[in-house]
């Protein structure tokens, strides 16, 4: 087991306080099945996937032995103009695993990178079809996209806005779906606020339909606190972007890989949008590797012109890395022999019965499940937005618990494989804590 280190001041850690982290560091050094290995040799149950992307669970033999068994035969090709067998099996794979004709995949190397190529070949996509007024996109209020320009710019989460001056020019958001009363405790889609879809028309009457390039949306809001869509709101915005030439791109970085029970929101809510953008649980998060679902007809559009031509001037060093495609196939072959991809379905009355028994606590203001996720919002304590959150996510770590917390929210995400008394643990373990902070 490594030691921890002597100094920590070089590491300038993301999406973290720094230097309270350093103060009070909590240092993982292994990870196996349901639980990491903190450096004072504690267990601390993973009730979020990592990331929400270690959806097989930790060290599972047939990425490792995929990885290694990679690194040695090969350990790099370059991206461009040159292939290796792992990429065209691997997309040929997903590409099977999505339903209808979201056909070809285009690898990055995360979330971020993947939403950045949608919106560039959303944008590309129009003006090659003779709509280059097509450039406008539409994101929503709190959205997470990502940490780049692009995603940032379609995201709407004002913390991850606010320091980075203009952002992307032409972007515009439709409202956010939460805060109706009604949809309070919501244990699936709230039936409340499909009207919500409309405000996608707003938009389309203020900058003209022809101007707009794509919309995009997680079909599950994650990072900013958990909102599951209204009952029927993500077919509308289907509809209305039909209606009007629009392109729709589900970001699917958490929901994508069995998160929702089923293998991808496209499949649980059934509603075909023309891109996906995915990452995290492609390699189980073990290798860094993100993937974008093209629409066939997407990807036709830029199959013209003289053949010795690049079709797309877009792409990274390591899309497609060789030992990225081990991981992934490893990945897909535990999810298969498994069956984590559908998993969740079998759980999530389960889940959402552990989690919604917490409504009875003074502090709980609004939980909301869907698949293996949860949202177990607080009230706040005034004047500070998300301290009685962290302060019960560090209580839980000390109790073995890893959660996460985006303002006042708890978000879970546990891994495809918990069991029923792991989910016991963990709810029973947010109970005590909830108990204890002030
Ligand atoms: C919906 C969504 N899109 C994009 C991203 C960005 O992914 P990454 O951190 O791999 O760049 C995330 C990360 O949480 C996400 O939840």
């Amino acid at each position: 087991m490594s030691e921890r280190p002597n100094n920590l001041d070089a590491y300038w850690m993301p999406f973290t306080a720094n230097r309270a982290f350093k103060a009070a560091p909590r240092m993982m050094v292994a990870a196996k099945g349901m639980h990491y290995t903190t450096d004072d040799g504690r267990n601390i149950l993973d009730g979020t996937a990592g990331l929400w992307c270690c959806n097989a669970g930790h060290a599972r033999p047939k990425i490792t032995e995929a990885i290694s068994r990679q690194v040695r035969e090969m350990d790099y090709a370059p991206a461009f103009q040159v292939g290796h067998p792992k990429a065209f099996e691997l997309a040929a794979r997903l590409a099977r695993l999505m339903p209808g004709t979201l056909d070809h995949i285009f690898f990055t190397n995360s979330g971020s990178e993947s939403v950045e190529t949608a919106l560039k070949m959303a944008i590309a996509y129009h003006r090659i079809n003779g709509q280059a007024e097509r450039v406008r996109l539409i994101g929503r209020e709190r959205g997470y996209h990502g940490a780049n320009f692009g995603g940032m710019s379609v995201g709407g989460m004002p913390a991850n806005r606010k320091m980075f001056g203009t952002l992307v020019a032409g972007v515009d958001h439709m409202r956010h779906t939460h805060g109706d009363p009604r949809n309070l405790f919501c244990r699936s889609e709230p039936e409340h606020g499909v009207e919500l879809a409309e405000d996608l028309e707003r938009l389309c009457t203020l900058h003209d339909p022809s101007n707009i390039a794509a919309v995009i949306v997680e079909p599950v809001q994650g990072s900013s606190g958990v909102f599951v869509p209204p009952r029927g709101y993500l077919k509308r915005l289907r509809e209305i972007c039909d209606q009007h030439g629009i392109l729709l791109i589900f970001d699917e970085v958490i929901t994508g890989f069995g998160r929702l029970g089923a293998p991808f929101a496209v499949d649980y809510f059934g509603v075909e949008p023309d891109l996906v953008t995915t990452a995290k649980g492609l390699t189980n998060g073990v290798i860094p590797m993100g993937a974008v679902f093209v629409q066939k007809k997407i990807h036709d559009a830029f199959m013209k012109g003289p053949p010795a031509a690049i079709e797309l001037f877009h792409g990274y060093t390591n899309s497609a890395n060789p030992v990225a495609c081990a991981a992934a196939l490893g990945t897909l072959d535990t999810y298969e022999e498994e069956g984590l991809l559908t998993r969740g379905a079998s759980l999530a009355a389960y889940w959402a019965d552990a989690a919604h028994s917490l409504r009875d606590l003074p502090l709980v203001a609004d939980i909301r499940t869907l698949g293996l996720i949860a949202g177990i919002e607080l009230t706040s304590l005034d004047g500070k937005v998300g301290a009685r959150a962290f302060d019960a996510y560090l209580k839980c770590f000390a109790a073995g618990l890893l959660v996460r917390t985006t303002g006042d929210v708890i978000a879970l995400s546990p891994p495809l494989i918990i069991e029923k008394a792991q989910i016991d643990i963990i709810f029973d373990n947010i109970r005590t804590v909830l108990k204890q902070v002030p």
